[in-house]
């Protein structure tokens, strides 16, 4: 994997980028010597080469009885116990996955919405599938999940009986506390725990992402060997110069305090969508606090040159983009030769359809940044497990340094709660009595 900053010099030079080198660091040196903000979640740091041996099995044994015994697997999370996997999944995948065969299970999400209408579609989609589910929730008390697993619960139990169900649900959730611990025990479910010091948004290493990742098929081995690589290519002995995360941190904290507020992350291949999207969570999350941080966007090109392009070309110069480069696809295709050309794409005869995409990139790329848009790039060789894992971990440790480097705590969210308090509230939770009088005379 490479991290190029050359287009971002005419915005923060490489001088005033290296400048920050003790700051960055430094803050490689607070998370892993647990002496800045949030230090109680630091677990993923190390993550890479502690997940023992008997859970890789576990999860590699649970996947092998889902093949066995399930054609989708309904995975219940939200937030950071949704993201990770949902972003491997789509970039692993086949584009056109939900309508090909395959020999391992389908995985389909749900607990990351309360849209009556989806989880209706679901049960009636359901109805005729053998499935099994796997909830996943850190605290056990999210609103989202716990109501879906109440409803596919109660389905599974009515159409297979609850002996089998239990055999068929599988909890990930917090390794002593929370509700869904508590229902899990009583049940009888097979459990994995997520570490106390991990949150929801850097645990796509633990169970959370590895276990819908292992029952999809894939290599969740090679995808630890990509984070545990990146994660010595990035640790504390490592030269400023070398470290590619504190690189990162580094240039984009230089743009912030140059005006650039806005982070658009852009891929090329539409596989990346969710990885945008778990990025979107991951640093908006970590550094959107005490009045501060840089708004993380996304989008899909070509796609969103379309709609996207003009804002990004010509509109407020408050942006820089990363972009997610893909060296090699995974098939080759060429564009015919047709001997009448009445499309007049003659010119484009013989070429491979990624060397087009790749002088798109390079064409945007060269575009944004004549007009005023800084430009990043993480280059990775191919998309597969191993680099996957690189990718999760690079992203995870450089929000780590750059929420540091911000002067925010990266590993806690305070302002998720406000959201939650008003819901109650309004549906007459116990215990939120006086929010619900307050909240009810400031509508009437
Ligand atoms: O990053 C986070 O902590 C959050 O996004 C959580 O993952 C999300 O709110 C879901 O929480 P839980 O796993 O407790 O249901």
């Amino acid at each position: 994997m490479k991290l190029c900053i050359e287009h971002v010099s005419q915005f923060a030079s490489k001088e005033k980028v290296y400048a920050r080198k003790e700051e960055a660091l430094k803050s490689v040196k607070a998370l892993y010597e647990k002496t800045g903000q949030g230090s109680d979640f630091l677990g993923w740091v190390h993550l890479p080469t502690s997940v023992a041996e008997g859970e890789i099995s576990a999860i590699e044994e649970l996947a092998t009885f889902y093949k066995a015994n399930a054609e989708i697997v309904v995975v219940i999370g939200i937030g950071g116990s949704y993201l990770g996997a949902k972003a491997a999944l789509e970039a692993l995948s086949d584009n056109f996955w939900a309508m090909k065969e395959s020999e391992n299970p389908k995985i389909i999400f749900a607990g990351q919405n309360i849209s009556e209408d989806y989880m209706y579609e679901l049960l009636d989609l359901l109805e005729t599938r053998k499935y099994g589910i796997v909830v996943i929730s850190k605290s056990g008390t999210t609103t989202e999940p716990a109501v879906a697993f109440r409803l596919l619960k109660s389905h599974l139990e009515k159409k297979v009986g609850k002996a089998q169900a239990k055999d068929l649900i599988v909890a990930v959730t917090d390794e002593k506390r929370g509700a869904l611990r508590t229902l899990a025990v009583q049940e009888g479910y097979r459990t994995f725990g997520i570490p106390d010091d991990v949150g929801g948004r850097f645990s796509v290493l633990t169970p959370v992402g590895l276990l819908p990742i292992a029952i999809a098929g894939f290599n969740i081995r090679q995808l630890l060997q990509g984070a545990a690589d990146m994660q010595k290519a990035t640790a504390p002995d490592v030269p400023f110069e070398e470290n590619i995360a504190a690189i990162y941190a580094a240039t984009r904290n230089e743009l912030y305090d140059a005006g650039k507020t806005v982070e658009i992350l852009a891929g090329y291949h539409p596989k990346l969508l969710y990885i945008t999207e778990w990025w979107k969570q991951l640093y908006g999350e970590s550094e959107g606090k005490e009045n501060k941080g840089i708004f993380p966007a996304g989008v899909t090109f070509t796609a969103d040159l379309h709609s996207m392009g003009q804002y990004i070309q010509e509109g407020l110069r408050n942006i820089f983009e990363t972009v997610i480069t893909v060296e090699r696809t995974a098939h080759k295709l060429r564009i015919p030769n047709d001997p009448e050309n009445l499309d007049t794409l003659n010119f484009l005869s013989e070429k491979r359809i990624d060397e087009v995409n790749k002088m798109a990139e390079l064409g945007t790329m060269l575009a944004h940044v004549d007009g005023g848009v800084p430009n990043i790039r993480i280059e990775i060789p191919a998309i597969n497990e191993y680099n996957l894992g690189m990718l999760f971990y690079f992203f995870e440790i450089a929000c780590g340094i750059s929420g540091y480097m911000l002067g925010v705590n990266p590993f806690d969210q305070p302002g998720v709660e406000a959201y939650k308090k008003n819901m109650f509230a309004l549906l007459d939770k116990p215990g939120f009595e006086e929010e619900s009088k307050k909240i009810k005379a400031r509508l009437s």
